[in-house]
Formats: structure tokens, sequence, C-alpha cells
């Protein structure tokens, strides 16, 4: 859940707790039983609360540290648990550590702070590159630089330093105390530095700050504070090495990781079942759930990814004004719900995904996201996934709060995916979200998955007591096994009753 876009309860044109806390029942209906929430810390707000100043106060654009308890005990009361979102790898610049690190005290020592090169210091101490592009280095007034892997605004904290591992400790239970269920961790993978900063070398093993292998003493001083509140950790683990990623699932380690390869996955069958195979194969040995994400507040949304020449998804190639075909991709994403509510582990769904919101088009002048600033505006950033949702179609701002603009403006049209026009239609995207979540259950639970036999370009798998999944991504129509039961489906199926394209259906045989 993106906070700052998910519903504003005091007017001021930014999402809040209090709109979190209005909308609980909503999410109840919905059938949720975890809430992530990207960072409420206080905040500058240069990465939209992935700056942390302070992780013991909420910001006050969101509310208060009380309006915090109030929503985590009021989601517990819906049976709806609370996963808040620690970000290890940096905090903002205005972190009181880094100010005192600025002004030249020993809390340098908590950041990678080094002389630059050249004759008189004036070259970045390596060559490595922000993740939001241009160099990972800034330099001070007094001449030294410092690391950060993403905005000058979000200095590297260096973990090789006792004192930023019992910081986070801390961290962890001063939110586990306030009923906390779980954590995400942010970036998970890139902590850990090469402690001699050295220059990037393509293919070098081990890579200076990508999986170092320091990180996994680290997590596991994290999951023994977990299980003294019994909470879990999902972890942000991009990495394409399926061996190197289950290495963070180990049994005193991460409960779970986001499924990266699935959420960049182009939708064509054998791709897809590839990642399927590969996903349950690499949870298997360490015996961690797997989890399913079609999208998130980083990545072009759903339907629109979907509606494109090319289904992936891959940061390097976001553009603006790509065609896309929306129709097409509500259509794929109405399937590739189902898909993924089918199979074993968790899934998680990003706000205004059950409402089947595109992405959108911000106004150049509008863009925040330093995503965008960074790419010297190739890069259309990420904001197009972050606008605030629309909840009531007649209402200013699409029912989004009472008082002011939005702080990102919604494209025209956007009432028209309000949730008060979705819930009593029965074709909606939000009708099924919620009917596949309500009937999730039929699949049980954690059953192990059987591919069926199918024709080319048709998923088919079983798993508990004859309950199968099927999807048609080929051209031609496919027949499911006949004299099933249908639960379920994404779209019509044809006179004959079978799934035209780009269509899934719940059976029990
Ligand atoms: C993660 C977050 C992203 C943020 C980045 C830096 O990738 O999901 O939103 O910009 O980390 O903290």
């Amino acid at each position: 859940m993106y906070v700052r876009s998910f519903a504003d309860g005091d007017g001021d044109g930014t999402g809040d707790l209090a709109g979190v806390r209005a909308r609980l029942p909503y999410l109840a209906e919905l059938g949720v039983d975890a809430l992530w929430f990207t960072p409420w810390y206080r905040s500058p707000m240069k990465d939209g609360g992935y700056d942390v100043a302070d992780y013991r106060a909420v910001d006050p654009a969101f509310g208060t540290l009380a309006d915090a308890e109030k929503l985590i005990a009021e989601a517990r009361g819906l049976g709806i648990r609370t996963i808040v979102d620690i970000v290890p790898n940096h905090v903002s610049d205005q972190h009181p550590w880094f100010r005192a690190a600025r002004a030249g005290g020993p809390e340098r020592e908590l950041f990678h702070f080094r002389p630059g090169r050249g004759a008189h210091g004036e070259l970045p101490p390596n060559d490595w590159r922000s993740e939001f592009g241009g160099p990972a280095w800034t330099r001070l007034p007094d001449g030294d630089w410092y690391l950060h892997l993403f905005a000058p605004e979000q200095p590297d904290l260096n973990w090789a330093h006792p004192a930023v591992r019992r910081e986070h400790e801390d961290v962890l239970r001063f939110w586990f105390e306030r009923g906390v269920a779980g954590v995400r961790i942010d970036s998970a993978a890139l902590p850990a530095k090469d402690p001699r900063l050295p220059d990037f070398v393509e293919g070098r093993d081990p890579h200076p700050y990508v999986d170092r292998d320091e990180l996994h003493d680290v997590y596991r001083s994290w999951r023994a504070v977990a299980d003294e509140y019994d909470a879990v950790f999902v972890g942000e683990v991009w990495l394409p090495d399926s061996e190197r990623f289950a290495r963070y699932l180990r049994p005193d380690e991460l409960h779970t990781a986001f499924n990266f390869a699935f959420m960049t996955c182009p939708w064509q069958a054998d791709r897809l079942r590839a990642c399927v195979d590969e996903t349950l194969a690499e949870h298997a040995p360490v015996g961690a759930p797997a989890t399913w994400v079609l999208c998130n507040h980083d990545v072009t949304r759903t339907v629109t990814r979907y509606g494109r020449a090319d289904t992936a998804f891959d940061f390097a190639a976001k553009a603006f004004g790509t065609p896309t075909d929306l129709a097409l991709g509500a259509r794929r994403a109405r399937a590739a719900a189902l898909l993924s509510l089918a199979l074993p582990g968790a899934v998680y769904v990003y706000q205004g995904e059950e409402l089947g919101l595109p992405e959108a088009d911000v106004p150049v002048e509008r863009i925040v996201d330093p995503m965008h600033f960074r790419s010297d505006g190739a890069d259309p950033g990420r904001d197009g996934c972050r606008i605030p949702l629309p909840w009531t179609a007649g209402a200013p701002h699409a029912g989004f709060g009472p008082g002011r603009e939005p702080w990102l403006p919604q494209p025209a049209g956007w009432a028209s995916y309000a949730v008060d026009r979705q819930q009593d239609d029965p074709g909606s995207m939000l009708a099924l979200y919620r009917a596949a979540i309500r009937l999730r259950p039929v699949f049980g639970g954690d059953a192990p998955l059987t591919w069926l036999p199918a024709p080319d370009g048709v998923l088919a798998f079983s798993r508990a007591d004859g309950v199968v999944c099927a999807v048609n991504l080929a051209d031609a129509p496919y027949a499911p096994p006949a004299a099933a039961e249908l639960l379920l489906a994404s779209g019509p199926l044809d006179d004959e009753g079978r799934l035209p394209q780009d269509t899934a259906v719940w059976l029990r045989l």
C-alpha cells in the first residue's frame, strides 16, 4: 500500500493513515489478510518516503504514531495484519546521523565517506553508478565524497559498523512492540559493500555491493528478533540467480521474498510455466513459501504492461509514448489475476490493481520521481503507477479526499475506475478480485501443483481435490475438461463453453 495515494482523510491532497483507517472495511471486504505499507516514517519525501529521517516517528503528512497504533489495532480486529517497510541500505540526508556526519562528526563512520580521486580529489572515489542514474557519489563542500546508490538525498549506511546493526534491530523491536506482524526489507541485497570500494568490474564475483555474503549474518540476527515476536520478513531481493536468491530464504533468515521473475515475465505460456516451475523449485529446498507479484509501486501497472507489444517489465525499457491496447491488457490482467491467485504461496496485490487501473501519463511538469530527473528526463519515472485512487465517481478528485487537489494529477476518465462504479458490477475487475480471493482456499492452501496435459499456449494445473486453473494464451479456443464445474472465469466463454484467448477459469473436476 502506497499510503500517499490510497485515501486522503484530512483533505490536504496527500493520502494518510486516517484515510486508510476509514477504508479498512473496503480492504476487509476485498479479502486481504495483510497490508504492506511503504514507508510512513518522517521523511523529506525525496524518494516517496524511502528517504527516512526518523524511523520512530510517522511523517506529519500521514498522521501520528498514535494513528499508526490505532490503524494496526483496527486492522488486526478485522483479521488484517500490518507489514511495515524498513530501508536498511540508506537513510535520508536529513537523518540526525547524516546531519552530524555532514558537519564533520565521527558519524561519518556510519556512512561511506572517502576522499576523491584526481589531483585535487575532484573525481568520485570509484565508478559506481546510482540505481537512479548518474554517479553514486556526491561531494560535500569540505571536499569529501559520500556514497548513495540511489538519490544524493539517500546516503548509504556502512553495514560494517556495529552501531548500524544495533540501530536497525532496535527499530525492528520498536515496530514489533507496536503490533506490527511483518517487515518488508527494502533493497535487501544491497546494504553490504566491499570495504575497499573498488571500481565495478563486469562479471567479477563477488560483486562490490550486490548480494554480498556478509548480509546473511545480518538477516540471521534480524530473524532472531522477529522470532521473539512471531513476525515475518519479506525481502525485496532482485537477483537473477535463483540459487543465490534462495539463500535469503534459508530457515534462519527471511521467511519470504518478492518474486520479481514472475513480475517481469512476459505474457507467454511457455515463459510463465517455466517461471512457475523455477519459482517452486528454488523455494522447495529451503521450505519457504513462494510469492506471486504482478506489479508494485515501482513498475508499470499490469493492464498497461500486458497491453503492449513487449509484455515483460524492464526499467531500462521504460519510455514515454509506448503504444498500449488497454482492452487487451485488461483482459490479460484478469486472466493473470486468476493464474496468480491459483498458485501455491502468497499473492501481493498492489493498490488499484484490483480496480484495473492503468499506468497514467503524468504531465512532465508534474513528475516528482527522482528516477525521472536522474535519467535527465529520459525515463518517465514511477509516478504513473502512484496516482491517487478513485473511490467515488461523482465526487471531487474521484473521492480521493475531501479538500485539496491530489499531489499527483488524476488523468481524465479516472473516475470510470472508481470503487463505487465497480462494486455492484459483477463484470468489474473489483468483483473478480473479491470473488477470487474469497474462493482461493479451494486450491487447498499449500497443496502442490501438478501440470495437466494441454495444447500449446495453454496453462492448466490442478491442486487439491481436483480443482483446476486453466489459462488460454493461444489464438485457438481451448475446451476445458468435460463435465467440470465452472467456479470462476476471467471473461466470457464461447457458445461451446471454450476459453477464448487470454481467458482463465477455475474448475472443479
Ligand atoms: C526500493 C523501493 C523503491 C525505492 C528504492 C530506494 O526499490 O521499492 O521505491 O525508490 O528501493 O529505497
